[in-house]
């Protein structure tokens, strides 16, 4: 079985990429690049031993999308990560978001609208959830307005699927809604590469724990949680990219109910921004350097995942704690440091 990972060489391809060669499918990886480096491709390999192919494309070329389906007319799944994902910058540049999340997925839903059967695992994003009313969440809690543009091309590429799937019912496809994707390969051959300054708390909380950065900002201690720092569904990267592969392979065997379906992918736990600090300190065994910052605007106060469908339907279940994910992250962000 032949299965399409498109941006396969970026943070959670590139792990699913691992764990669908670990269940025995092959890769056909499509990446433009433009957030990830060629190196994965060899820590990829170094892992499984299995050099996944490889073409350079960029999913916003439709013709070049056309002729890539044309030539592999093997591709058993698609599997569709390609997509721009930092939500600050889409405030600033709504429209390269809308071209690069939406047209990008249009173009690849009209090439499997053209095969009989089709498989195709979408990665959405609890952020679709807004501030939920009620915790945990559920698949059915209402997708809230979205609070930026990154998140509303999660939204409206959600809506597209579901569309589609109505009229092709040969067209069989999931969303994943990931919560807060952390961690690293246990290797350390693959991490995350963040580009720049990181955004997002655990690259921070590492680049500051190698004296990359002078000190973690904790944005707001003020809020109405335990210990007033927000709260999140810290989920290891490898557990998310485990879940990618039974989604798949519930298409694959035919034991979706519908053809089209929704899963949250979390720990089903939260942990706050304090939390997470506290678990580097212990698996660094060192301190980190903090202090208290006002509110990131658009921050949710708390967000967790009811993953009792992903765990009954998907059969699927996250094993690793906060601090194994957390020292995974360290182990990577030393290994990377050190070349
Ligand atoms: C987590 C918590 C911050 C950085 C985002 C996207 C989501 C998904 C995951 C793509 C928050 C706090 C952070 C820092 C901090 N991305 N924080 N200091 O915002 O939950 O989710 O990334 O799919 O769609 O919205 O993750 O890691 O940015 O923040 O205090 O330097 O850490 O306020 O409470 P977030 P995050």
């Amino acid at each position: 079985m032949k299965i399409l990972v498109t941006g396969g060489l970026g943070f959670i391809g590139s792990h699913t990429v691992v764990e669908l060669q670990n269940a025995g499918f092959d890769v056909v990886i499509i990446d433009n690049l433009s957030n990830a480096s060629i190196e994965v491709l060899d820590g990829i390999t170094s892992i499984t031993k299995k050099a996944p192919e490889f073409e350079k494309l960029d999913l916003r070329d439709k013709l070049k999308v056309q002729a890539f389906f044309e030539e592999h007319q093997d591709i058993d799944g698609v599997i569709h990560f390609a997509a721009s994902k930092a939500v600050g910058e889409s405030v600033e540049k709504p429209l390269l978001y809308y071209e690069n999340n939406i047209n990008t997925l249009v173009y690849l839903l009209q090439e499997l609208s053209k095969k009989g059967n089709a498989n195709f695992i979408f990665s959405s994003s609890c952020t679709v959830y807004g501030q939920a009313d009620q915790l945990p969440i559920t698949e059915n809690a209402p997708v809230k307005p979205a609070e930026s543009p990154y998140g509303n091309t999660k939204q409206i590429g959600e809506e597209i699927i579901g569309d589609t799937c109505k009229v092709y019912n040969e067209l069989n496809a999931i969303s994943l809604r990931y919560f807060n994707p952390i961690g690293a390969h246990p290797s350390a051959e693959i991490g995350e590469l963040p580009i720049g300054v990181p955004q997002n708390l655990v690259p921070f909380i590492t680049q500051t724990g190698m004296g990359l950065r002078q000190e973690l900002s904790v944005f707001g201690d003020d809020y109405p949680t335990p210990d007033g720092t927000c709260i999140r569904d810290y989920i290891h990267v490898v557990d998310l990219a485990k879940a990618h592969v039974v989604a798949l392979q519930r298409l694959l065997k035919g034991a979706n109910k519908a053809n089209y379906e929704v899963f949250n992918v979390g720990t089903g736990k939260g942990s706050s921004v304090m939390e997470v600090i506290e678990s580097f300190e212990r698996v660094s065994g060192q301190k980190l350097n903090y202090k208290i910052a006002p509110r990131r605007p658009g921050d949710v106060i708390e967000a967790y995942a009811d993953t009792t469908k992903a765990n009954e339907e998907l059969g699927w279940k996250a094993v690793s704690t906060l601090d194994d994910a957390m020292a995974s992250a360290w182990k990577w962000e030393q290994k990377i440091r050190k070349k």
